[in-house]
């Protein structure tokens, strides 16, 4: 029975990973801190073969402590769910002589300043970068560098649309500077962040997500998955849906785009979630990568809209086992996100008539609880999950269904 080393299970993707190992009869050992491990669901628990506590947030500490576990404990493969610990992912897996990406360009798959670096360094097609400190510096940078507003503010190292903004004039950038620096440690683990604050060039179009499992150097793509955001000076997700309707031609350019910036950034065993715009005039231009599984449910939106498991593909390819990527079957699948319509008390979800491409409904804010009007992935109640024989079709039923739906707020 094979083992696995999960660095951090607690993340959306983290129960995916868990039944994948379970389904492939691989053991999972979940390094996290103690504290953390405190809060995990039952139901996360259950599914784990056992722990190993360190400091995450002390990588020469944490790479020391898990080597030795490793060494004892005979551990055939490191993954890893969160953003954030992706490069001691990679370090780890370097060390042991297991399979992983390139720990020396790992950093710039969690931090978006030096993303950018990588990106342009890599010739990939991505937005035009100034990363700073201060507003001053942002006006500055932005007036040497020629880029035009609007502008997209962003933190260099967050994620859930946090603090990311559209500025469209050099008065709003003071706010969107500090709001970025809003925090300075990540929950749970109290990870330090960098403070730097990334400045782009805001690019127009529709925009997409594709996940991507390496092994060996070779790339398998996942479904094209269509992302859904709100408009305005805030871009949260309000859903996406799976598979992208695009033509053949548009589907290779975002993946010729994907596989150039996974190639800049070292992804060369495990998965990736890529962001991509499509530029009118201009073709794919790719917003971020994380070398992760996706978050949002994606995991399972994929699997319900082609029968493909990405969590277990991507378990095969840290095994260094060829990932099991097969042809789609017929399908689309869609999810939507439910948000407060104003700040207040949450009372319930109610959904009026009948809704047969609705197959999930999960509420996950308690009645009761005080809910505000946040402009990124914090405002969620809870999501619900379509599934139909087209994208077209399944995202008329969403919009259909979502009509008839009330987020109840006193
Ligand atoms: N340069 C850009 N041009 C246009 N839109 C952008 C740009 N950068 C970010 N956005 C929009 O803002 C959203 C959030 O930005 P980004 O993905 O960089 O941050 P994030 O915190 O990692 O978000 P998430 O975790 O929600 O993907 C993007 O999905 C996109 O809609
Ligand atoms: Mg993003």
């Amino acid at each position: 029975m094979k083992k696995i080393l999960l660095i951090e299970a607690l993340a959306n993707s983290g129960s995916y990973v868990l039944d994948a190992a379970a389904a492939l009869d691989a053991r999972v050992f979940v390094a996290t801190h103690e504290d953390v491990y405190e809060g995990y669901p039952t139901a996360l628990r259950d599914k784990i073969h056992g722990t190993v506590f360190t400091d995450l947030t002390d990588p020469d500490r944490a790479l020391a402590d898990l080597t030795a576990f490793a060494g004892t404990t005979g551990i055939d493969a490191v993954a890893g769910c969160w953003e954030f610990f992706t490069p001691l992912v990679a370090h780890l897996a370097h060390r042991l002589g297991l399979p992983g990406n390139d720990p020396l360009r790992a950093h710039a798959c969690r931090n978006k300043a030096d993303m950018a670096q990588a990106l342009l360094a890599g010739r990939v097609p991505a937005p035009r970068t100034v990363s700073v400190h201060t507003a001053e510096e942002a006006a500055h940078a932005l007036g040497r560098a020629g880029i035009p507003f609007p502008v997209v503010v962003k933190p260099a190292e967050q994620g859930g649309s946090w603090g990311v903004s559209v500025v469209d004039s050099p008065e709003r950038l003071d706010s969107a500077v500090r709001l970025a620096r809003s925090w300075p440690v990540a929950a749970p683990h109290g990870l330090p962040m960098d403070q730097r604050v990334v400045v782009q060039e805001y690019v127009p179009g529709p925009e997409f997500s594709l996940d991507t499992v390496a092994w060996r150097d070779k790339y398998f793509h996942l479904p094209l998955v269509e992302k859904h955001t709100t408009g305005g000076t805030f871009r949260a997700e309000t859903g996406h849906t799976c598979p992208a309707a695009l033509t053949p031609a548009g589907l290779d350019a975002l993946r010729t785009a994907a596989e150039a910036a996974l190639r800049a950034l070292g992804i060369r065993n495990g998965v990736a979630h890529t962001e991509l715009k499509t530029a009118p005039g201009r073709g794919p231009v790719v917003i971020e990568v994380g070398a992760r599984l996706p978050g949002d449910h994606l995991v399972d939106v994929v699997r319900r809209a082609s029968g493909i498991d990405e969590a277990r593909a991507y378990l095969q390819a840290v095994l260094d086992e060829e990932p099991d990527v097969p042809e789609p079957r017929r399908g689309a699948c869609a999810i939507r996100f439910l948000t407060p319509p104003r700040a207040g008390t949450f009372q319930g979800v109610t959904i009026l008539g009948r809704h047969d491409a609705l197959v999930g409904r999960h509420i996950t804010t308690p009645a009761g609880t005080a809910v505000g009007d946040a402009h990124d992935n914090s405002a969620r109640i809870g999501h619900l999950v379509f599934t139909a024989l087209t994208p077209a079709q399944v995202n008329a039923d969403a919009a259909r269904a979502l009509a008839h739906t009330r987020v109840e707020v006193s």
